[in-house]
This record gives structure tokens, sequence and C-alpha cells, in this order.
């Protein structure tokens, strides 16, 4: 069942997304990106003359009550969002009240659903090396069943739209499912085209494919690297992870950051890209700094900053950002690609200073879009690349999904996806 081939016309229909927004310190949303994205969904839910009860986690409140992570604060922008009355049932498990008297055309959006350690389905208070912890968690198993359970009863139909969160076998993403039958559940609009743009990258690739890949540590994104070196052509290793290449060589690289138990791996991956004919492209210099603060995105007073060939940092420095020669060999890997994709940014780029890595290869991208090319963006960082650098247009994608699209990539099947197409 298809999202597009349903008629919600008299149907109450619960609808998990990720309204896991970021709020500033008076509880305003800073980015409604992923609000806008389940915007369609919900509106055709409404417009076929449907209801919908919206449901979503908000941060790590573990279990427990936290107002600082209520979705009640952001209520009212979901109303102005969609366009019709959005009411709040403050207590997701015990919404039956509010469900019932939910008329046909209007929104109800329900508390956190992370306040119930259910929905995550984790015991709490028990340590793994417990004993007890075995019958704990078979225990918590039958509650978060229970849990999911009374989510479907407020409902006549299951809509699965939280790409966000769909890398997680939750109460709402995924058991809730068994309790609809097949006819009456399906992925919404957003986890169609985000599937859909994780499939133009690993299956319906046009090439020359070039996976651009950044971020502090090679070990947080050795599983996306290590699928993605038998699919791409050329893969640039940008950000951090080029301290822990150059050590691994020998390289002398001041105090910039690295994994010294990772060398190893970083050396493997060299192997494998040889062995797959794959064009590896790392920082080849580096603009570095004597004083940055990493608390505060700043460059501390009195602080020098200067470029040096990447494994030849002299010691108190700090490698920050891909320096002129990397981004020059960036932006030609990029010249020309059909299917791009980006995930984690070149430097410190919330540092004006230290920006021009991640911009050179944000600007690259969206010339070879410009020329045709397919470009997937994502990860919160690169996402906000695009928005700090005005190329949120000029790219033909940008997920909503952090961990979730890098699970994707690495080729695992999403627990959200699974749950509806079995
Ligand atoms: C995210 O922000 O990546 C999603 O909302 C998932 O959140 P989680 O990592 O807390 O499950």
């Amino acid at each position: 069942m298809t999202i597009s081939d349903y008629n919600f016309a008299g149907k109450k229909a619960i609808v998990r997304v990720d309204f896991n927004v970021p709020l500033n310190e008076n509880g305003e949303i800073t980015d409604d990106t992923r609000i806008r994205g389940a915007l369609p969904t919900l509106k055709k839910i409404i417009a076929d003359g449907g209801a919908a009860i919206i449901m979503s986690h908000m941060g790590k409140p573990k279990g427990k009550v936290n107002p600082k992570l209520s979705l009640g604060q952001i209520r009212g922008a979901v109303e102005k969002a969609l366009g019709c009355p959005v009411a709040f049932a403050p207590d997701c498990a015990k919404a039956q009240a509010e469900a019932a008297a939910l008329k046909m055309g209007e929104a109800l959006m329900l508390e956190n659903l992370r306040y119930y350690p259910e929905e995550e389905g984790k015991p709490v208070g028990i340590d793994k090396e417990d004993p007890a912890y075995e019958e704990a968690k078979k225990a918590m198993k039958a509650s978060q069943k229970e849990f999911a359970k009374t989510l479907a009863s407020y409902a006549d139909c299951y809509v699965m739209d939280a790409f966000g969160t769909a890398h997680r076998k939750h109460a709402s993403t995924a058991v809730i499912a068994d309790y609809f039958d097949a006819d009456n559940k399906m992925l919404g609009f957003l986890m169609e085209k985000e599937v859909q743009a994780v499939d133009n990258v690993l299956s319906n690739i046009k090439r020359p494919f070039v996976a651009i890949m950044g971020g502090s540590k090679v070990s947080s994104k050795i599983g996306i690297i290590q699928n993605l070196l038998g699919k791409v052509d050329k893969l640039i290793l940008c950000g951090g992870m080029t301290y822990t290449f150059a050590k691994a060589h020998g390289g002398e690289i001041g105090n910039s950051i690295v994994e010294l138990d990772k060398l190893d791996v970083a050396l493997d991956v060299e192997k494998t890209a040889k062995e797959n004919g794959v064009e590896l492209i790392l920082g080849v210099d580096s603009v570095c700094c004597t004083g940055y603060d990493f608390g505060t995105f700043s460059v501390k007073p009195g602080a020098q900053i200067k470029v040096f060939p990447s494994n030849a940092i002299e010691a108190g420095w700090d490698g920050l950002d891909a320096g002129p020669e990397s981004r020059k060999k960036f932006a030609e890997a990029i010249k020309g690609a059909k299917t791009i994709l980006w995930n984690g940014p070149a430097g410190c780029f919330e540092c004006e200073e230290f920006t021009a890595g991640s911009r050179a290869v944000g600007e690259a991208v969206a010339q070879a879009t410009a020329e045709g090319a397919f470009s997937l963006i994502g990860g919160g960082d690169s996402v906000a690349c695009c928005t700090k650098f005005g190329l949120t247009d000029k790219v033909s994608y940008i997920s909503t999904g952090g961990g979730a699209l890098l699970e994707a990539i690495e080729g695992k099947v999403l627990p959200g996806v699974a749950a509806i197409k079995g």
C-alpha cells in the first residue's frame, strides 16, 4: 500500500514523524526542515478528509518526563505549518479521549513518546551484567508491545514517515505496524523520497559516482566507507579523518585530531580502494591554528593561522580545514560527477576562518548538480554547510536523516521500512 493510493476520508491516521528539531534556549525551533519534510503526508491526510494523529520523540528523555523536551513547545509551529487545528495530548499513552474527540480535517499531536521507556524498549535501571537483565528485557519487550498496541488503538491506519528515526526498532517506528493489516499501514511521502534518494546512490547509480566523506572520525564512518568502496569511482576523505591517514604513513600532524587505534583501518581502506580501482582522494594541505576553542568555535585571541602540508604539521598546530591545494583537488574530483553523496564537512566550518574547505566542496557539488548530477546530502553538519553557503536549492536532495541515512547507505535494512514492507 502506498500513501498516494490511500484514501484517508473518514479515517484517523496515526503518523510517526521525526519532529526531533533543534530548539534554542527559549524553546524556539532553529531549523524546521523536519517539520516541512512531514507536511506533504500530513496535508494529504487532511485534504482527503481524514484526521492525523501526529507522534514523535524529541531528544533523549530516557523514559522520564522532561518539560524541556516537551513536544507541546512546537505544537503552535506545527499548527501554523499544517494550516489546520492541532490539539495536544499531554500523555501519549493515555490519549484515548483526545483521539476519540478528534474531528476529520484536524490533527492531534501526542506528547514525547520517549517519556515512556516502552518506546525504546530497553529495560531501565538495570545493568547489562546483572543476572536479572535478560528477564527484565523480556518483560520490557512485553510492555513495549502493549504500549504500541495502545498507540495503534487510537487510529484506523498507520503511516511511517520518520526517516530520521527509521533505523530504530521502537514501539512507534516498527512494533506498532503489527497492529494494522497490510492494507492499512504504509510509508509516507518523506520516507518514499528518502528511500528513493538512497536507492539512487546505492543501486540506480549514474557514473562517475563521487562520494565525499568528512567529519572527525574514521571509526564512526568506517561501515559506510567500506560499503562505498564497492560502489564509487572516487572517494574523497576530508575533515579530521585526514590526520589519521597522514599518521598511518608516519606523517607529522602536530596537535590535529587523530585515532591512533585506527591507523591500520586507514591503511586497510587505502588497500581496498586500490583493489577495487577506486580513486581515493585525501587532503594534501591543511589550514592550521595554534589556538582554536572547540567549545565556542572560535580562534583564541593571539592565536596564529597558517597552511602546512597535511603530513608535516608542526607541533602546537592543529589542522582545522582543507588547504588551497586540497580544495583544488576536491573540486576537480567532483567536477563531471553524475552521482554524488556528501556526508560530513571538510573542516571546522562553524568558524569563519575554517569554512573554505566545506565551501569548496559544497560549491563543486552544486556546480556538478547544475550540470546534471544527482547529489544527495546527509548528516546534520553537511546540511548546515549547505544552509550556511546558500546551496540548499542547488543540490538534488537533502536528507532529514543523520544516523538513519548512514545506516541505509551502509546497506542495512531500516527497521522502520522493514515493518511496512516486510
Ligand atoms: C536524529 O536526530 O538523528 C533522530 O531524531 C534520531 O534520534 P536518536 O538518535 O535519538 O534516535
